[in-house]
């Protein structure tokens, strides 16, 4: 167990941080940080900016455990010979996600709560994938965290893309909106650039692994949208408002992603998504 806190401390890599920031995370004219000291002032009710809160500081927690996905996955493309855009990009996404987390916090601070979590902050090694070769392992992990995680992800921002009016929240949302873009594009692009190389074996490997991938992120993404108790319109909309869609919503979004977007993805790709889908198992 632990405190997630993520402030800017006071060490001289403090400028450093701030310039990363400025450059090479940058997106767009303004930045969506939320400065100390500005507050929500709009008329939503005191219970959805509670639940709102709450849902931030949830997906502060996520946010940051996704860095280190990314940055384990660093060891595995080199591993497997990839070329330097990735292993580029892939540390991008790490660095970005430690900033999502960041402005997950700026949300709750902005919404009157306290800008930390308490939770365990242990973190889960990758799937090492035993036995595979190092080109298949890391695609696999590949797909999991990029082609599956992230572009599920940008379905969901997307959604809270259009829902979010409050204009400090809404700023967030396009900045995570963008950056999750890139970060579903690495995998897809790898997978492009990687299937016509691999042998019969490790074109196997994946296409084994498909049913447990599909079965696990539904599993993984349903964990993360509980359905809510019943809740009404006014409340629903009110907290769409400030980026917190509600389970329902979410699920309908999970499937229709899965479905129409990532499994006709598979199959153009030459791999069996139909099968995998029909087939899927959680691990
Ligand atoms: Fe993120
Ligand atoms: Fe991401």
């Amino acid at each position: 167990m632990g405190t997630l806190r993520l402030r800017v401390g006071s060490s001289p890599l403090r400028t450093e941080h701030e310039r990363l920031v400025r450059t090479a995370l940058r997106r767009g004219d303004e930045a969506p940080e939320i400065p100390d000291g500005v507050v929500y002032e709009g008329d939503a009710s005191p219970r959805a900016i509670e639940i709102a809160r709450e849902a931030w500081r949830a997906r502060a927690l996520h946010e940051h455990q996704s860095s280190c996905v990314f940055s384990r996955l660093l060891p595995q493309l080199i591993e497997a010979e990839a070329s330097i855009e990735y292993k580029t990009v892939i540390l991008r996404s790490a660095m970005d996600e430690i900033r999502h987390a960041s402005l997950c916090l700026d949300v709750v601070r902005y919404l009157g709560g306290t800008p930390e979590i308490e939770g365990d902050l242990a973190t889960v090694p990758l799937p090492e994938h035993v036995g595979r070769t190092p080109r298949e392992r890391a695609l696999r992990n590949v797909i999991f965290a990029s082609c599956l995680s992230e572009t599920i992800s940008t379905s969901l921002l997307a959604e809270e893309r259009e829902v979010t009016t409050e204009p400090r929240i809404h700023r967030v949302v396009e900045q995570l909106s963008a950056d999750e873009i890139l970060h579903a594009k690495l995998g897809w692009s790898l997978l492009g650039d990687w299937l016509p190389m691999l042998d019969a074996e490790e074109r196997e490997g994946l296409a084994r692994y498909l049913p447990l991938a599909l079965g696990s992120i539904e599993q993984k993404m349903l964990a993360a949208m509980p359905l809510p108790p019943p809740i009404s319109e006014a409340l629903r909309s009110e907290l769409a408002a400030l980026g917190a869609i509600d389970g329902k919503d979410g699920r309908e979004i999970l499937y229709a992603v899965l479905e129409d977007v990532i499994v006709p993805r598979f199959e153009e790709l030459g791999l069996p998504g139909k099968k995998a889908w029909a087939d899927k198992r959680a691990a």
